[in-house]
């Protein structure tokens, strides 16, 4: 496995792949890897030849009190697990490598990011939009998969590559979750033991608002209220529920079948997200 630090070595490799007639799969992360991040390896495998996988957590898309200090890390461990999973390349910049300090520009989306996370965490989608763009024009790849556990992240990244002409296939995979529901996440292991257990509220509050619609409540604020009370009843602190069209991300009044449920809550001092299509 190749273990690349500059994008420099990172694209000569990507260029090496691409002369020899090789498809290049492409896996964007933010490292502390569990079986989620490994399943969109798995599902690159399926459409690409050689896999890349970036490790960077990235400093632009957190916000001044968010947790970037405090983002969970372990590169021997995800090295290994790379290994292990066929992976070709792994991708893992320092900051400086991957930013000026007179750095000025960036990547904005200017309507999917408006609601949901984009809107309680202002800057955080030029963050990740400008931070993906460098890594498609550093890894040059194919296909890029990523996961539908960040429903918006993935909208957002897929109108960035049409509107801006990105030559590489968008795939997204979906959300891996413990056996209980909870879905995968690096941040869960800040969670204690009781706040492993109230997490488990996100994924009920979903199921709770798939079952109302399948027996007949089409009121989206109806279904809004009753996720907030399922979260509640487990001692989360509701940042949104919401119920979506799943295209526009825009919320709707009459949910139907397709609408996606989005919701993000603080657990302790965690934000955990979550989301389920209808
Ligand atoms: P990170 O949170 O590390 O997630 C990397 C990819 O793994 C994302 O596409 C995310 O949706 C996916 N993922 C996370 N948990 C998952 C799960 N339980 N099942 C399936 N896929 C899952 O998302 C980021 O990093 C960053 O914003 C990034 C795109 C790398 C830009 O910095």
């Amino acid at each position: 496995m190749n273990i690349f630090h500059t994008p420099h070595e990172m694209t000569a490799w990507s260029q090496a792949q691409r002369r020899s007639g090789k498809r290049i799969g492409f896996v964007p992360t933010m490292g502390y890897l569990h079986a989620g991040h490994l399943s969109l390896v798995a599902e690159a495998q399926r459409h690409a030849d050689a896999i890349a996988l970036s490790i960077f957590v990235n400093p632009t898309q957190f916000g001044p009190h968010e947790d970037f200090a405090t983002y969970p890390r372990d590169e021997a461990r995800d090295l290994a697990l790379c290994r292990e999973a066929g992976v070709a390349a792994v991708f893992l910049p320092a900051p400086a490598a991957m930013y000026a300090p007179d750095a000025s520009v960036s990547v904005d989306e200017s309507a999917l990011q408006n609601g949901l996370c984009g809107a309680r965490r202002p800057g955080h989608f030029r963050g990740v939009c400008t931070v993906v763009a460098k890594l498609f024009n550093i890894v040059l790849p194919d296909v890029a998969v990523f996961g539908q556990k960040d429903f918006q992240q993935a909208a957002v990244i897929r109108r960035m590559v049409r509107d801006l002409n990105f030559p590489v296939t968008i795939i997204t995979a979906p959300t891996l979750r413990e056996p209980d529901g909870l879905a995968m996440s690096s941040r869960n292991v800040h969670l204690n033991a009781k706040e492993r257990q109230q997490a488990l509220g996100l994924s009920r509050a979903l199921a709770s608002a798939a079952d109302a619609l399948r027996a007949g409540e089409t009121s989206a604020d109806t279904l809004r209220q009753q996720m907030r009370d399922v979260l509640e009843q487990h001692g989360l602190r509701v940042d949104y529920a919401e119920i979506a069209d799943a295209e526009t991300l825009s919320p709707v009044t009459t949910a139907t079948p397709g609408n996606v449920a989005l919701i993000a809550a603080h657990c302790g001092n965690t934000r955990l997200i979550d989301n389920r299509v209808l």
